[in-house]
């Protein structure tokens, strides 16, 4: 028996950045993504009469590399009294740990293939509940297109649902690949110790305007409304990160270079607004007319950088 799951990752244009529970793993404010088409995690389970083994992209993981998932495999296996052990097959179409958001999808499908596996009948509620409790943003990777994590406050209460599953939005994401090397700084740290920062209240103030500021945008189809608030919000992160005591930052030189380039296209009248995660890679959002040439100067400016197209991608897909 060999059932692969599928999830897409997501990012978030209305950022979860702090956490209210580190075990649960609930947020201290709600969250709005994109389910990208582009950059996806499979993953099957097996059993096995040996010990616990986690494969990423064909290699066996060492303990140290295996820890996050196997504890997240033993709340599950503890939750729905399933005590076996496991071999873990996962491949990511996407860099993993380098900001492009591959825990999203990794969590999605791992709760996703666990339940498949065991024959567990869970909505995608339940099953945005149980992602969440491995990576939160992966609660919102169980869904396509746009996604909203409300904050909740408690597990019951704090998961995922979709706004608009396939958008008919003029959106388009090119994933700059500055940099994929592994972050020094996990999410799970960064968004612990931005907590210092004497900006950290008011940016958990600021999340229930952002958050009806952009659902207004994605119910008009304002895409100049939206790419002007995921970029606000997201310098607003960054920000955090900044004034945190100790700061740190997630930015490197061409993750300015790549904003100044943004800047610039703008003032040339190509509209085009950046994210950035948890990492140094830059997500420029655009609408299709303009991807090629914002590409093509990205490539010009950068020699040789890897530049991925995107757009909406479907929810959590069972392939067989
Ligand atoms: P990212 O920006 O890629 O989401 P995070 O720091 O949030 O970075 O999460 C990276 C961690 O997610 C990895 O260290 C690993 O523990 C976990 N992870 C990534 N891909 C997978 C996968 N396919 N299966 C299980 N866990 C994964
Ligand atoms: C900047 O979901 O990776 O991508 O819950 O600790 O696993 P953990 O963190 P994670 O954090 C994502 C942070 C972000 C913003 C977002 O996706 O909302
Ligand atoms: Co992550």
């Amino acid at each position: 028996m060999n059932k692969t799951v599928r999830a897409h990752t997501n990012i978030a244009l209305i950022k979860y950045w702090g956490k209210k529970d580190p075990k649960l793993r609930l947020p201290l404010m709600s969250s709005l993504s994109m389910t990208l088409d582009a950059f996806y995690t499979d993953t099957s389970i097996e059993k096995t009469n040996g010990e616990n083994q986690f494969y990423l992209n064909n290699k066996k993981q060492d303990e140290t590399n295996s820890k996050r998932v196997f504890s997240y495999l033993d709340l599950l296996k503890r939750k729905f009294d399933c005590h076996d052990n496991l071999i873990i097959k996962s491949t990511n179409h996407v860099p993993t740990s380098a900001g492009l958001a591959s825990s999203s999808s990794a969590f999605a499908a791992l709760a996703a293939a666990f339940c498949k596996y065991y024959n567990i009948s869970v909505d995608k509620t339940e099953l945005s509940r149980l992602a969440r409790m491995g990576s939160g943003s992966a609660c919102r990777s169980i869904f396509g297109g746009f996604a909203i994590w409300q904050k909740g406050e408690s597990d019951e209460s704090s998961y995922a649902y979709a706004l608009v599953e396939e958008p008919k939005m003029d959106l388009h994401l090119l994933a700059i690949e500055l940099n994929t090397k592994q972050k020094k700084i996990s999410s799970t740290r960064g968004m612990k110790d931005a907590q210092s920062s004497p900006f950290f209240e008011p940016w958990i103030k600021r999340n229930d305007l952002e958050m009806k500021q952009m659902i207004a945008a994605i119910k008009k189809n304002d895409f100049t409304a939206l790419g002007k608030l995921a970029e606000l919000n997201a310098n607003e992160m960054h920000a955090i990160n900044l004034t945190a005591q100790p700061e740190f930052t997630y930015f490197e030189p061409n993750t300015l270079r790549a904003i100044k380039l943004i800047e610039q296209l703008r003032n040339e009248g190509i509209e085009c607004y950046y994210t950035i995660d948890a990492g140094p890679n830059i997500k420029v959002l655009c609408q299709l007319r303009n991807s090629k040439e914002i590409k093509e100067r990205f490539e010009r400016i950068f020699n040789s950088v890897n530049i991925v197209d995107a757009s909406f991608g479907p929810g959590i897909t069972y392939l067989d």
